[in-house]
């Protein structure tokens, strides 16, 4: 079928503002949580966007490892491109899809880094090949050819042989504030259901949006 003519109603249950938990945090994991029920692929999975120094927004896959209401903590290489686009600018969003339940939550705020003991026990929690990985993979830059990484991955594999592998400096946490929240429920007849967190003296007050 042409992409022009894919046309799926969105028969799922609608969504009212009472519905809704008071914290954005807490009815972003609920929906996490009711998307790993329902058997979605990398339910933890959101687009984080930030902005180039030339202007471009960059946006990218990341897993989502913690949701509470002092933000999204995901983690990467701080060498990356993301991560010096973040030292020149934490003002950035991210955009979860859980297409299956047709439903999908967005959050603006700012990125700011994870402490070192956060950083730590993730790392350390991490399958051995990841934490090798993690010192063999210059995230973002060109190489050459996988032979490349293949014998940066040996060298840090030697390296490390014996011991255990400890956290690269360049790699950690990073914590997405959620200064603001949306919430999108499809609807038939593309009559969504849509609702706004917004913080006001720490009070979050919760809006509907047309669709
Ligand atoms: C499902 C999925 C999960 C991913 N999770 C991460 C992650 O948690 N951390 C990470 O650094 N990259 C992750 N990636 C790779 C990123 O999308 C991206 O390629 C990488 O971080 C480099 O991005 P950058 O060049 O914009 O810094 C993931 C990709 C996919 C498709």
């Amino acid at each position: 079928m042409g992409l022009a003519d894919r046309r799926i109603q969105y028969e799922t249950a609608g969504l009212e503002i009472d519905d809704l938990l008071a914290n954005p945090a807490d009815q972003l994991n609920l929906w996490y949580h009711q998307a790993e029920e329902a058997g979605a692929a990398e339910p933890n999975a959101m687009v984080v966007s930030t902005l180039a120094a030339d202007g471009f927004p960059d946006a990218r896959v990341v897993l989502a490892r913690d949701i509470s209401e002092n933000g999204i903590t995901f983690y990467t290489n701080r060498l990356s491109a993301k991560g010096q686009q973040i030292a020149l600018n934490p003002q950035a969003s991210a955009t979860f899809a859980w297409l299956q339940l047709h439903r999908s939550a967005r959050v603006r705020g700012s990125i700011s880094l994870a402490s070192d003991e956060v950083s730590d026990a993730y790392f350390a929690s991490r399958p051995r090949s990841s934490q090798i990985g993690a010192w063999a993979s210059p995230q973002s830059e060109p190489i050459g050819n996988r032979e490349q990484l293949d014998d940066l991955v040996e060298e840090f594999t030697e390296k490390f042989e014996g011991i255990d592998v400890p956290r690269p400096p360049h790699w950690g946490g990073y914590v997405l504030s959620i200064d603001s929240m949306e919430f999108w429920q499809g609807r038939p007849s593309r009559l969504h259901d849509r609702f706004l967190y917004t913080c006001h003296n720490n009070v979050w007050r919760v809006v509907r949006l047309a669709p």
